[in-house]
């Protein structure tokens, strides 16, 4: 029997992504791990500080399974930052209260020359010590649940290396990948090569499926999206395909909008994150049918709850239905979310 020799085969998650209709949809939430979750609040303390949280195997492995103790989601998302690979390459990272995190910004080619990306995995190894102890977390009390490994895309990173801090616009980075583009060129290559030595790490260490976050795609325009989102996407799709076959990789290019069918054709990714602002039934005929979506209810429905989280859940549903959908927000789950609502949406879900 198919679910007894390949038992990965039986997890609605990875069914969807392998192209199947799976009716009702799986489903998981961004940022489902987090501090909207006394659990998560109190593991957090316990660790300190957020860095160390992620480096602590066993903390973070905790944080991991905490939201499908409490909801049965259909996939765990491996508890890290997409900024622990600037932290892996070396740049000073730290994550303030209140403020987000802050980078010692690299502006300049010696900056840029001083990444070492030969140290990536031996820094980054406490993250795949976490991915291992998830995944036998998971295979012993959660069977049906995948697992996802991630990284952010080389513009997203870029833009919090060459920037430092979180920003509207991303001007310097931008700026520096018109005025500069051979350097800028040279940083999104470092990355290219240091996140696919990150992803495959992951999956040798027990990821399912990756995702590719880039939160800041939609800053570009046209040429630039296809220049510093697209090329750099397919070309770590393309390398990690080739040494994790069964591998699927998702891809979040947030707020593509018209952008998206071009990047659902060419990053070279298995699915596509939709964000808030994508009208899910334009999604549908645009994407082809057979490419899985992902996506996207705004996390601010999660926090009103009620009617209004059920309507809007109701149209995503409805927009979905008979095609490839795995069930997320548009974007991360915000702390004042009443840890309730998600219990709501899990029964809305379940029930479609
Ligand atoms: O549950 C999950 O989704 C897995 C863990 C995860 C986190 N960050 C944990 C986190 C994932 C996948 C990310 C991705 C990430 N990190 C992105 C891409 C997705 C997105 O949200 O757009 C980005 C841009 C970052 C960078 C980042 N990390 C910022 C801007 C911040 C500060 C904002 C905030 O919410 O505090 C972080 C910190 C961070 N990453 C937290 C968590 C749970 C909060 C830290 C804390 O507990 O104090």
């Amino acid at each position: 029997m198919e679910t007894e020799t390949e038992p990965s085969r039986a997890k609605p998650f990875l069914r969807v992504l392998a192209g199947e209709a799976v009716w009702p949809p799986p489903v998981w939430l961004m940022r489902q791990a987090g501090r909207y979750l006394p659990e998560y609040r109190a593991t957090r303390t316990k660790a300190g500080n957020f860095i160390s949280l992620c480096t602590t195997p066993d903390l973070a492995a905790e944080v991991t399974l905490q939201p499908i103790r409490r909801y049965g989601m259909d996939a765990a998302i491996l508890f890290s930052d997409i900024l622990m690979v600037p932290w892996a390459l070396g740049q000073g990272l730290r994550f303030a209260e209140g403020e987000g995190p802050l980078l010692d910004p690299i502006r300049s080619p010696e900056g840029i020359a001083a990444l070492n990306l030969d140290g990536v995995l031996a820094k980054a190894a406490p993250i795949f010590e976490t991915v291992r102890l998830t995944r036998a977390g998971l295979d012993e009390h959660h069977p049906k649940t995948a697992l996802i490994g991630f990284a952010g895309s080389p513009f997203t990173v870029a833009c919090y290396m060459v920037e430092g801090r979180g920003s509207k616009d991303f001007a310097a980075t931008r700026g520096m990948a018109f005025s500069d583009p051979t350097s800028f060129g040279r940083l999104i290559r470092i990355l290219q090569d240091a996140t696919t030595e990150y992803l495959v790490a992951q999956v040798e260490a027990g990821a399912e499926a990756l995702m590719l976050f880039d939160t800041w795609a939609g800053l570009l325009p046209p040429s630039q999206f296809r220049r510093w989102v697209i090329e750099p996407s397919a070309a770590i799709a393309r390398v990690v395909r080739k040494r994790c076959p069964t591998t699927p990789i998702i891809g979040f290019p947030r707020l593509a909008g018209p952008m998206l069918p071009d990047y659902a054709a060419r990053a070279a990714v298995d699915g596509v994150a939709m964000d808030t602002s994508m009208d899910p039934r334009w999604a549908a005929q645009a994407v082809p049918a057979t490419m899985p979506l992902q996506g996207n209810l705004d996390p601010l429905a999660l926090v009103a709850g009620g009617a209004a989280l059920e309507a809007e859940a109701r149209s995503i549903l409805a927009a979905m239905r008979g095609r490839p959908f795995i069930f997320n927000l548009g974007h991360g789950i915000i702390p004042p979310t009443p840890p309730e609502h998600v219990a709501q949406l899990m029964r809305i879900i379940r029930s479609a």
